[in-house]
């Protein structure tokens, strides 16, 4: 940053000091990754300086030679990783994404259902307080109460009785496995569309650690930051025959022009998710998921449906007498950074919930692996047995500082 050290000292401290952030705690979000420094390169190019409303070859500005060159090899690998007919990387994120396919395939106010927030939805998935609760007729399916899994049936019966044009499946903090097909019989059953916004779990999706959604969905979503490793954005996927409708949606419909900084990050990381190395990591932030989860529950945290079979983790801080919000305060003090949330039929509100959701997908790209897990979920418990005591946890943001070193952060200044 020799330049913005001179030229701006103030944000350039302040990159510093959450570039150091970054490298001594534990981050544990599970939406959250490293970029790698090819990635990072590509985000912080001169491409941030061109307009290119349009597609490739069909632009509205003069000068793409280059630029279409790039949106080219991003879509080619979208299409070919994912086993996609047709995609559009122009998203400037994930809810722009889902944005898109509310104004693509629907007109205001259609029926549209998703998962409800507090089962672990989206916000882009029907809520009130977002665009698609407001401009949609939307009903929400959740959870089986014994269970904690979608209720598939429940889901069932709702869609008979709503006729929905539009099914959205997917989830920002469901910690098993969701069952595409099951979805794609109930939309069949009411003839609507199927949506999987697999935000979360999209790595998982390429490595067959989670299945994938097509050719069950017709329209998948995901954002390209989380789990994919990418640059911020997101990225839609489909049919063939729904491709014209969702690129004018997304343009002219609800965005200018691409980031093309960003579509030639995203193109990075599709080139880097292709290779064998990316199946490796998949396969090793699902075992570390399911490692952290044993040393959770060894002790003594309740954990929502009692494990995991992606990479998050989702602790019932209740059961223990504790809140959400001040377990993941007091993990912050300690140097783990978490986020609260609800749980399923949590009776408190998402401001001050019941539940800590926890990640493994950051961890694992720094190299941190099973037993790693075990001593991380021994960090949480001491935090959360010592949670009024500042002193303590100032030992353990020390031995967590310590801890981190051995795991160098991708792309992160120290
Ligand atoms: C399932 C799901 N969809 C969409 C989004 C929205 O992505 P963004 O925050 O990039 O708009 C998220 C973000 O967490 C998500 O979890």
């Amino acid at each position: 940053m020799s330049y913005l050290r001179h030229s701006d000292p103030a944000i350039a401290a302040l990159i510093e000091q959450e570039s150091r952030r970054q490298a001594t705690v534990l981050r544990m979000i599970p939406s959250e990754n490293y970029a790698s420094p090819s990635v990072m390169e590509a985000t912080g190019s001169c491409l941030t300086n061109k307009y290119s409303e349009g597609y490739p070859h069909r632009r509205y500005y003069q000068g793409q030679e280059f630029i279409d060159g790039i949106e080219d090899i991003a879509l080619e690998r979208a299409t070919a990783l994912f086993g996609a007919e047709h995609a559009n990387v122009q998203p400037y994120s994930g809810s722009p994404a889902n944005m898109a396919v509310y104004l693509g395939l629907l007109k205001p106010h259609d029926r549209v259902m998703g998962m409800d927030l507090s089962a672990g939805g989206h916000l882009t998935h029907g809520a009130k307080v977002s665009f698609s609760g407001k401009f949609y007729e939307v009903r929400q399916y959740g959870l089986n109460p014994s269970t904690g899994l979608v209720d598939y049936e429940a889901a069932r019966a709702l869609a008979r009785e709503f006729q929905p044009r539009l099914i959205f499946t997917g989830a920002s903090s469901y910690p098993r496995t969701i069952d595409f097909s099951m979805f794609r019989q109930i939309a069949d059953e009411v003839g609507a569309y199927l949506v999987a916004d697999i935000s979360h779990i999209s790595g998982l999706c390429l490595s067959g650690d989670h299945p994938h959604p097509l050719p069950h969905a017709d329209v998948v979503t995901t954002t390209t930051h989380k789990l994919l490793r990418g640059p911020r954005g997101g990225m839609i996927l489909c049919r063939a025959e729904l491709g014209a409708k969702i690129d004018k949606a997304v343009f002219p419909g609800l965005q200018g022009g691409p980031h093309n900084h960003v579509t030639a990050a995203i193109a990075v990381a599709l080139g880097e998710a292709a290779r064998p190395e990316f199946n490796e990591y998949c396969h090793q932030v699902v075992k570390n998921a399911r490692a952290l989860a044993q040393g959770l529950l060894d002790q003594g945290f309740k954990l929502v449906t009692g494990g995991t079979d992606n990479h998050l983790v989702l602790i019932d801080a209740a059961a223990q007498g504790l809140t959400g919000k001040g377990l993941a305060q007091a993990l912050e003090q300690a140097g783990i950074v978490a986020n609260a949330n609800k749980v399923p039929f949590d009776p408190r509100t998402a401001d001050d919930p019941s539940g800590v959701r926890l990640g493994t997908p950051a961890l694992t790209t720094r190299g941190m692996g099973q037993a790693q897990m075990a001593q991380v979920a021994g960090f949480i418990g001491q935090v959360a047995r010592e949670l009024d005591d500042p002193a303590a946890l100032a030992r353990v943001r020390a031995q967590v500082a310590e801890f981190c070193a051995a795991f160098p952060a991708p792309g992160v200044m120290v």
